[in-house]
């Protein structure tokens, strides 16, 4: 997968040499570059914001200096991924729709993501239509959650990493990804490791593993984390269940 990311804040995207997707991107799994946006303004301050039409507090990014540099970009790939490779361009958004478990899974099927990292007010609206107009990108606004950040490179991090571990070999145990929460609908079941007995620091508590877990049934086990999975789900996410529960109703019939 190629991922090449916009912003004014290339440093800001360091954490992605880090870790699994650091590891990642030295196997040559993932190739992700980091464009710095005023790389594509010609006046003597860089400068890539100005005040909005109709009045109003802050500052909007301008359009030139992202039609430059997402034509720049979209040459870059081509020359590398094809003449017709198209990316999905990813505009991260308190106004977009929530990124979830599903779309990250959608994210990982497609070859090349394009991020658009907005700052102040937000990017010239002028730009989302000429990518999907004009250059005919599949262009979307992708929420973290809702609440505002000052920009849009923390979404950017959070986004590739939960599409970056989908890819096949970034994760060493793949097995792994399967139970975790929002998978198929429900969290995860908790998970203990050893000692199977423990005492906090200060406290005369000794806390147990649950006895299932010592067993070595794998089917009482299995029981045990799903019944798990629904409490955990029910107390703490009841929108998640109800939206589980419509599914294995669909399913059934
Ligand atoms: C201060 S915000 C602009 C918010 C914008 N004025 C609005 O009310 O929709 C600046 C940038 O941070 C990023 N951002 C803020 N909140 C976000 C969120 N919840 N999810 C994804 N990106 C976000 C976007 O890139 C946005 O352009």
């Amino acid at each position: 997968m190629r991922i090449d990311v916009i912003t004014i804040f290339p440093d800001y995207l360091a954490p992605l040499d880090l870790s699994l997707i650091g590891k990642a991107r030295t196997r040559g799994l993932v190739d992700l570059r980091v464009h710095d946006l005023r790389a594509w303004t010609h006046d003597n301050h860089n400068s890539v914001d100005d005040a909005p039409f109709g009045g109003g507090a802050g500052m909007v990014m301008k359009p030139q200096p992202w039609a430059e540099a997402l034509a720049a970009v979209l040459d870059d790939g081509r020359a590398e991924l094809g003449a017709d490779a198209a990316p999905v361009l990813v505009i991260p958004g308190p106004s977009g729709a929530p990124f979830t478990q599903p779309q990250a899974h959608a994210l990982a099927e497609v070859p090349w993501l394009v991020f658009a990292c907005g700052r102040y007010e937000g990017i010239d609206e002028r730009v989302h239509e000429h990518a999907r107009e004009d250059l005919g990108l599949d262009t979307r606004v992708v929420s973290l959650g809702d609440y505002v950040l000052n920009g849009g490179e923390v979404a950017v991090l959070a986004i590739t990493e939960a599409v970056v571990r989908l890819l096949p070999g970034v994760v060493g145990n793949e097995a792994s990804l399967v139970e975790e929460s929002h998978e198929g609908g429900l969290l995860e079941y908790p998970v203990y490791t050893r000692p199977a007995r423990w005492t906090a620091p200060g406290s005369d508590v000794e806390r147990s593993v649950p006895d299932v877990l010592l067993g070595g049934n794998h089917a009482e086990i299995a029981r045990w984390r799903y019944a798990q999975r629904l409490a955990r789900t029910a107390e703490r996410r009841p929108d998640l269940l109800s939206a589980h529960e419509a599914s294995r109703a669909d399913g059934a019939r």
